[in-house]
């Protein structure tokens, strides 16, 4: 099988200066479950240069969906940064990763928890009927910098319950609650500050998190990772894997330290 797809753009939104997301179209032969993430990249030279990118549509979508960041000098996103419909992007086949509805065992509501380009895990899912399947309550928490970061908020806020597939499941279901740190905005902290205050869940209608009904995903930076992970053991949740269903899972939504780009390339 060939290691990635040569697929074709065919829309891009741009959110920020540095803040991007694009749909391009699907190989027949990509599978993948909500929540998974991919190699995405573009030939350079003559050669693949691929980066770990969250699928920020569901398994059951035509297109497929990314996010992405505009790191200044950074190899890949200083080029993917101006691809414009019709351009050619290279699709890693062979998608994975932690986030997926299995690794966690049942429960009554869902938080999944992100922070900037992190919401891209979650996109996928929170258009996954089988996320509302498992769950009574989906709570998405979004936090970010500045308003302007906060992607697919108009989607979220009024678009997804109008979503002829999902809709009637998330406006039932799904509750979005945007967060902001550096300006001013109807709901301000870090994801760290509001899972321990008490109007949080007053406002939710939830009571407060709970190993025994609760599950969690988390995806963000290694700090916020760190931090929420710390949190919720505290609080006795028991991490899932792909080997062993827990209570809540992790990811990194980009890691510190950058691994060169031809070992990733050629896994
Ligand atoms: P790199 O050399 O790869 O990165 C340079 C530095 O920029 C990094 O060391 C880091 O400090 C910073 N950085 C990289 N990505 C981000 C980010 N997303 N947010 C904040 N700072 C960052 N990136 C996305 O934009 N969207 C995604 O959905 C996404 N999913 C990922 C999933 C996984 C599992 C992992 C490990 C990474 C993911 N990334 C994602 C990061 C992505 O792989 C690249 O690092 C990013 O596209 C930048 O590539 P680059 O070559 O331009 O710079
Ligand atoms: P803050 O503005 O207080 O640093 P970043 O762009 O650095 O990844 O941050 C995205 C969002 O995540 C910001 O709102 C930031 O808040 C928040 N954040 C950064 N570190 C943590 C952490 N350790 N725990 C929770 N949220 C964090």
């Amino acid at each position: 099988m060939a290691k990635y797809y040569k697929q074709m753009v065919t829309s891009v939104k741009r959110w920020t200066e540095s803040l991007f997301s694009f749909t391009t179209t699907r190989d027949q032969g990509f599978r993948f479950d909500s929540g998974m993430f991919t190699m995405l990249g573009l030939e350079v030279d003559g050669r693949p240069l691929l980066r770990a990118y969250s699928i920020a549509s569901p398994a059951y979508g035509e297109e497929l969906e990314f996010l992405s960041i505009v790191v200044p000098d950074g190899p890949l996103t200083s080029r993917l940064q101006h691809v414009q419909p019709g351009d050619e992007v290279l699709i890693g086949a062979k998608p994975t990763g932690t986030l997926l509805l299995d690794n966690l065992e049942p429960g009554r509501t869902l938080y999944l928890l992100a922070t900037g380009t992190g919401l891209a895990a979650f996109m996928g899912l929170v258009r996954e009927p089988d996320a509302y399947e498992r769950f009574e309550r989906v709570v998405l928490v979004h936090g970010v910098r500045h308003i302007g970061e906060l992607a697919y908020r108009d989607f979220l806020t009024s678009g997804i319950v109008e979503d002829e597939y999902i809709g009637e499941l998330a406006k039932a279901q799904l509750t979005y609650c945007p967060t902001v740190t550096r300006e001013a905005f109807e709901r301000q902290g870090r994801i760290t500050d509001i899972l321990v205050s008490d109007a949080f869940f007053e406002e939710l209608g939830l009571p407060r998190l709970n190993a025994m009904h609760d599950r969690v995903m988390i995806c963000g930076s290694t700090a916020m990772l760190r931090d929420l992970s710390a949190m919720l053991d505290d609080l006795g949740f028991e991490e899932g894997s792909n080997a062993k269903a827990g209570q809540y899972v992790v990811e990194k939504a980009f890691a510190d330290q950058h691994v060169p780009a031809r070992s990733v390339a050629a896994e």
